[in-house]
């Protein structure tokens, strides 16, 4: 009998990957995804550890799982991600409802636990990692996702140890999935009808560095060679440090006609001092080196960044200096945050010097001023044309239909065609909304359907 599977996932991309990767996995077992949780008879939750908040997060749903299990414990309770590597054992004690803890690197092995938890019914701990782990090869199934677009894991894991950041811990050491199996699975799914591919790792400019120097493949040479893979209509990347952008990687900016014109920079501080005590390895001077390159390769390209606020002996100068910085590249969205201390990252040990009052006061002047950026770049796309992969029709109306840009911006348009997510139709923008661009049809696309 086939049984139904609830899956919360919180975090980034890789964690959303993940989970459609577990969902598969437990596809072969006879479970089926399923929208309520009341009706589950197993619940994966997917953590976050990257802030305080996600962590807690995590803790609150997991912790209302109590009473279902309670009511139902037959009820198979799974939780994965990185909170569940980083706490493992210190979760069991605090949530003995759980049934599995599971780290980032065991997800492949998630059948055979939910079989030795059926048997067993206690709690089963799989957190270890190695040196030598191997992503496996694994070919995506295609009904279990978006029909247009997927996310396809190239690396796991990030050895550059900034001092905030958890994600070493938690993901482990870099390790790059074999080319051959980024391309197969590229391929799979290009020849299934997805359009538009996302290749995804904590640090994508460092894939293949673990591997032998006679065998390597850089990053910019593995995007070239999944552009080149036929029928593949958009192609997209996250996330890079700045200090791995090599001049190689904005040549394809140039060359790669169907590298989308997006680049999302973190850049966290404008300060040096900053910076340097968070162990990024590149200056304000550098950064700036870095997106005039990128601007030259590519005059339309959309930046995009994350900037922490309040880190340990941030002064207001320094808090400054990232908002000049911002002035200085305008980016068209930025992600931002409040510093938070994350054990065992080594900035847990530095004194903190803002109190979170001065956090929610600078984060509110760096999103206020970001807002209005965001709206003066969108004003800048007015009367521009652009070509805007369809999304679906909104629900709202009928004939208003909903895509994104090559740079990533949020589209919205009327048109009596009807369209397939995929689809590609080009627009003139007439007007800038808060966080998308309203367009009509390019006027001979407009004669055409009348
Ligand atoms: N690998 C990516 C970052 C992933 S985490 C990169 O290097 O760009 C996403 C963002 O979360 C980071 O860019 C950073 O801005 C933020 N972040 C990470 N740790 C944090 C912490 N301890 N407190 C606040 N924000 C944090
Ligand atoms: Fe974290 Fe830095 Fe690695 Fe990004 S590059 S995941 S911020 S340690
Ligand atoms: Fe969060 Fe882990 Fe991703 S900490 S941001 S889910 S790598």
């Amino acid at each position: 009998m086939l049984k139904n599977l609830f899956i919360e996932t919180i975090g980034c991309q890789m964690n959303m990957r993940d989970s459609e990767i577990m969902l598969q996995l437990l596809k072969e077992s006879g479970y089926l995804p399923c929208p309520d949780l009341a009706a589950a008879d197993a619940v994966i939750v997917n953590t976050c550890s990257i802030r305080g908040k996600a962590e807690q997060k995590a803790y609150s749903f997991i912790g209302s799982l109590r009473r279902l299990k309670e009511e139902n414990p037959d009820l198979i309770i799974a939780v994965a991600g990185c909170v569940a590597q980083q706490e493992g054992e210190k979760m069991r004690l605090r949530m003995p409802h759980v049934d599995i803890i599971l780290g980032p690197q065991s997800i492949y092995q998630l059948p055979d636990l939910f079989q030795q938890v059926a048997h067993e019914r206690q709690g089963i701990i799989a957190t270890s990692q190695s040196q030598d782990f191997a992503i496996p090869s694994f070919l995506p199934d295609l009904k279990n996702g978006l029909a247009h677009k997927r996310f396809v894991t190239i690396m796991q894991g990030c050895n550059n140890y900034c001092t905030y950041c958890i994600v070493p811990y938690t993901r482990g050491r870099e390790v790059s999935r074999r080319q051959e199996d980024i391309l197969a699975e590229v391929q799979h799914l290009v020849a299934g009808g997805v359009r538009e591919i996302t290749l995804l790792g904590q640090n994508v400019n460092s894939y293949g560095n673990d591997q032998p120097r006679s065998e390597r493949t850089s990053f910019p040479e593995l995007l070239r060679q999944v552009a080149a893979v036929p029928g593949l209509v958009r192609l997209r990347f996250t996330t890079s440090n700045p200090k791995d952008l090599s001049p190689a990687l904005m040549a394809c900016f140039q060359d790669l006609a169907n590298l989308c014109h997006h680049f999302h920079l973190p850049v966290q501080s404008g300060a040096n001092g900053v910076l340097a005590k968070m162990n990024r390895k590149y200056t304000v001077e550098e950064y700036m080196a870095q997106v005039l390159g990128l601007r030259q390769a590519c005059p339309d390209i959309s930046l995009t960044t994350d900037i922490i606020v309040g880190f340990p002996g941030e002064t207001v100068a320094d808090f400054q200096a990232t908002m000049d910085l911002m002035e200085k590249v305008r980016y068209d969205s930025a992600f931002s945050f409040k510093y938070s201390s994350r054990p065992p990252a080594k900035s847990c040990g530095f004194e903190e010097t803002v109190s979170d009052q001065e956090k929610v006061r600078r984060l509110a002047i760096l999103q206020n001023r970001q807002q209005e950026i965001t709206e003066e770049r969108h004003q800048e796309w007015v009367g521009k044309t652009m070509e805007v992969m369809i999304e679906g029709e909104s629900k709202m109306a009928n004939g208003q239909w909903s895509g994104r840009s090559s740079q990533n911006l949020i589209v919205n348009f009327h048109s009596p065609a009807i369209y397939s997510p995929g689809d590609l139709e080009t627009v003139t923008i007439t007007e800038s909304c808060l966080n998308s661009l309203r367009a009509e049809l390019k006027l001979e696309e407009t004669l055409k359907n009348d």
